[in-house]
């Protein structure tokens, strides 16, 4: 696995109006860090552009000694160092979970490094593994889609509000997860909307009027 060091500096983006103003961030593997906010305030704008998956306005953006510059294309590097779990899934209706949890080693010549049957035992999908995800309900399928996004053994694990929309049960088998993954040694930011969620990380900052401040 890689090492993990990523830096945000004065990283500013603008849609019709500024949303991130100067955001400045450092995050390695030792890192736990949760990003509180009001709806609107850019947590999946900021957690796309570390995520490769969206262009920042002016700033730098460093992950891993790459530069990130905008419109270079960073599929092979999101594959080796990411994994992002969405607020809305992000799955393959039609395909099976095990499809789905594949999917990121069909990149080039990337490996499945993880084995899918253990994480799927851990995350308590095992018996779901052939079934298509339009049969699964919302807590089946965001633990399908972590899966996924563990399956490169990424050495920075995004997460957007991943337990929004579940119950107590399925928020603890993927926070505990996140937990156990801390641990191993990756690095996770956790957008979230709920306190109890937020301190269990290393450092807590909150995203406000488009710069992130450290504590709740
Ligand atoms: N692709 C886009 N085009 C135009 N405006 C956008 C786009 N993406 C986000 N925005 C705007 O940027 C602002 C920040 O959005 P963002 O999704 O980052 O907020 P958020 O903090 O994640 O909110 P929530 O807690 O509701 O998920 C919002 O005002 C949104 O409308
Ligand atoms: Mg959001």
């Amino acid at each position: 696995m890689n090492k993990l060091y990523l830096t945000l500096e004065h990283v500013a983006k603008s849609y019709a109006r500024s949303v991130l103003r100067d955001v400045n961030l450092t995050v390695t593997n030792d890192s736990y860090v949760t990003i509180l906010g009001k709806s609107g305030s850019g947590k999946s704008t900021m957690l796309n552009i570390l995520g490769l998956l969206e262009d920042y306005d002016a700033g730098e953006y460093r992950l891993n000694g790459t530069l990130i510059r905008n419109g270079r294309d960073y599929a092979r590097l999101r594959a080796e160092n990411i994994g992002f779990i969405f607020q809305s899934y992000n799955l393959i209706s039609t395909m099976t979970c095990r499809e789905n949890i594949l999917l990121p080693t069909l990149y080039g010549n990337v490996k499945d490094t993880r084995g899918i049957e253990g994480l799927a035992e851990r995350l308590g999908i095992a018996p779901l593994l052939e079934q298509r995800v339009n049969t699964l309900s919302g807590g089946e399928k965001q633990r399908v889609a972590v899966a996924r996004a563990l399956i490169l053994d990424p050495c920075l694990i995004l997460a957007d509000e991943p337990t929004g929309n579940l119950d107590v049960q399925n928020r603890d088998i993927i926070m505990d997860l996140l937990r156990e993954e801390h641990k191993r040694g990756r690095g996770v930011i956790l957008i979230t909307h709920d306190m109890q969620t937020a301190s269990c990380a290393d450092t807590v900052y909150r995203l406000e009027d488009g710069v992130l401040v450290e504590g709740k």
